[in-house]
């Protein structure tokens, strides 16, 4: 079935009121679109566990630290919403940005601490715009249960951090990272690789399983990292923005695994960001 569009805050409210009224279970999803294997999995975990299920899409300009990269994000909507027709959602909020930020808007969620490291250090001002947008989309929804992806570990992390700290009453549920066939993790982003860089995209988890089944055998972060970044600047990689052992409950630094440790890296690849992150 087509799941109803809903584009009006007032309106999300008149639908959501008698769910809440008849104590049914509510789950939000929330993506910013360009809809994947990924995002989907998330959709079924929810449908799965609640009564109730609103898949959120909305490119937050809030996250976006680079202007090019908010132009150039997909948008792919009315492709979005025939993906979601076999999952047979109760709703889809699409608010624009007068919804999300009317004029006047002038409040900032931070989360502090777990924001300092990873993607918060190398794109400034990013998880600011995902605590804001969540938190806004938490209380838009009166969601019971939130479904995030491990595939973007440290958002997982603050978006747990923040729904505790706000008393927002929503339990955040992680669910696995999805991949392609050769290992490369799903994301909107892919879709903006050249044929060449998709070729050489999946070497990214190649180097990081590898690292990880040495550091599960022992092994230190010093010792793997010459022949990791040889082997990412040989496949084409340009630049790594991180590649980094930490741990999985604090995002504490480590050297070497304490057996729930994380390995996490973004790399750029012809233009193209690319993020994974594996348990150790
Ligand atoms: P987006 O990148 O669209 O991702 C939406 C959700 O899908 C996130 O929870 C993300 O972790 C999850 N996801 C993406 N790729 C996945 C994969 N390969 N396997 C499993 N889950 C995957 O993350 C955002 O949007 C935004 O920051 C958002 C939370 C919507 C706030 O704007």
């Amino acid at each position: 079935m087509i799941a109803p569009i809903v584009r009006d805050k007032a309106a999300l409210r008149a639908m959501i009121t008698p769910w809440k009224l008849a104590g049914e279970v509510v789950g939000v999803v929330p993506t910013m679109g360009a809809l994947h294997d990924g995002h989907l999995s998330l959709v079924a975990a929810a449908k799965a566990a609640c009564d109730r299920v609103i898949v959120t899409i909305f490119v937050n300009p809030k996250q976006f630290n680079n202007p090019d990269d908010l132009a150039n994000y997909p948008r792919t909507e009315n492709e979005d919403a025939r993906k979601l027709e076999r999952f047979d959602v109760d709703a889809i909020w699409v608010p624009d940005g007068a919804q999300m930020y009317p004029e006047g808007f002038s409040t900032n969620v931070s989360v502090s601490g777990l924001t300092d490291c990873l993607c918060g250090a190398t794109r400034p001002g990013h998880f600011d715009g995902v605590a804001t947008v969540v938190s806004k989309l938490f209380l838009q929804t009166h969601a019971d249960k939130a479904f995030f992806g491990e595939k973007d570990f440290q958002q997982l992390q603050v978006v747990t951090r923040l729904a505790a700290d706000l008393d927002i009453p929503i339990e955040v549920v992680g669910c696995p990272t999805i991949r392609e066939e050769d290992g490369l993790a799903m994301s909107s982003r892919n879709l903006l690789l050249s044929d060449r860089a998709r070729v050489y995209a999946p070497v990214l988890n190649e180097v990081m399983e590898e690292m990880a089944g040495q550091l599960r055998m022992g092994a230190d972060m010093t010792a793997l990292l010459p022949d990791a970044s040889n082997r990412l600047d040989r496949a084409g990689f340009t630049s790594v923005d991180y590649l980094e052992l930490r741990s999985a409950t604090d995002l504490r630094l480590l050297d070497a695994s304490d057996g729930n440790g994380r390995l996490f890296a973004a790399a750029w690849l012809a233009g193209v960001r690319l993020i994974d992150n594996i348990a150790v």
